[in-house]
């Protein structure tokens, strides 16, 4: 039977969360952790053998399928990108799963595709989302989001916002990872954010303020001035946190690394998932997350976007 599989890195993003969902500026990273979805033909949707039932499960699968006139086919899933843990596990899903299902289907496999795949799932599962996760996830490397840097790779637009999306040199750096282990979907930490900002202009001040530290920070990245770049990390946690979006295990998980970092922040929506920290002492940075019940990895830049791993008639 046909089958074919196809893999997407996960992603960190190094500055600019939630304030790059109203179209602020923002820079990702892939990360070293792939998943990898295999997809064959079959009479109804399978997902790692089990029936996908009910209308709101699976919504990036669902949303994919739709995307390419199809229904049904066979999904298995292998990860090693945690759920819910700031690190990408849904858009690097919606975009290994999207190249698979193109490929299998006989439609265009262009990245661009598969980032608007990959987009749409998520902002339809998410009920609102910048094409951050999704852009990085889909071309690997480094990506930046409305900042005057890099090479334009495509443009998004929707509920009233756009991005234009770069591809942007990255140097060499050392990121330690700190997982929570706490849960934290997406979606309702966005919704969250989206009331917040609607009944308090202190909020879109927040928002904006971050918007003009990325900026600083892709300038400092820019000039390979780790030290700057790291401090902004560490400006950008503290706005984040006064945002709403940190909480009492990313903020230890943060200080604790700190004495060892350049800097460090929350990565991704916050309210558990994942902190990263900017160093070159990784190993003291990975005890003392451990010490502070984190789960730390060391995790390397550069890997490459999604691609086809096997295809078989
Ligand atoms: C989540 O990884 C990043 C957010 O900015 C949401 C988004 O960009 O869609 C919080």
């Amino acid at each position: 039977m046909r089958k074919v599989t196809a893999s997407a890195p996960g992603k960190m993003i190094l500055l600019g969360e939630h304030s790059v969902v109203y179209g602020k500026p923002a820079v990702a990273l892939a990360i070293d952790r792939r998943i990898a979805c295999t997809v064959s033909p079959s009479r109804e949707l399978l997902v790692n053998g089990h029936r996908a039932s009910g209308s709101i499960a699976h919504p990036h699968i669902k949303s994919v399928l739709r995307d390419n006139g199809a229904a049904n086919v066979s999904v298995d899933a292998v990860t090693d990108i945690p759920a819910s843990s700031g690190l990408g596990s849904s858009a690097a899903l919606s975009a290994s799963f999207s190249l698979a299902v193109r490929r299998l289907f006989g439609r265009e496999t262009d990245e661009e595709s598969v980032a608007a795949d990959a987009f749409n799932a998520e902002y339809t599962a998410q009920g609102r989302a910048s094409p951050m996760d999704t852009s990085v996830c889909t071309h690997g490397g480094g990506v930046a989001l409305n900042c005057p840097i890099g090479r334009h790779i495509w443009s998004f637009s929707r509920g009233g916002n756009s991005w234009d999306v770069t591809e942007v040199e990255v140097p060499k750096m050392t990121f330690v990872v700190g997982y929570t282990g706490i849960h934290a979907p997406t979606g309702p930490i966005v919704e969250r954010v989206r009331k917040y900002k609607e009944r308090n202009r202190f909020a879109s001040d927040v928002i904006d303020e971050i918007g003009a530290v990325t900026l600083d920070g892709v300038q400092a990245m820019a000039r390979n001035d780790t030290e700057e770049l790291g401090r902004i990390m560490t400006q950008n946690h503290k706005l984040l946190s006064i945002l709403g979006v940190s909480c009492d295990q990313l903020n230890k998980l943060v200080n604790a690394s700190l004495p060892y970092s350049y800097g460090a922040k929350l990565t991704g929506s916050g309210g558990g998932g994942s902190m990263i920290a900017l160093t070159d002492r990784p190993e003291q940075v990975c005890e003392a997350i451990a010490v502070r019940g984190g789960v730390p990895m060391v995790v390397h830049t550069g890997e490459p976007g999604v691609r086809i791993e096997d295809e078989q008639d």
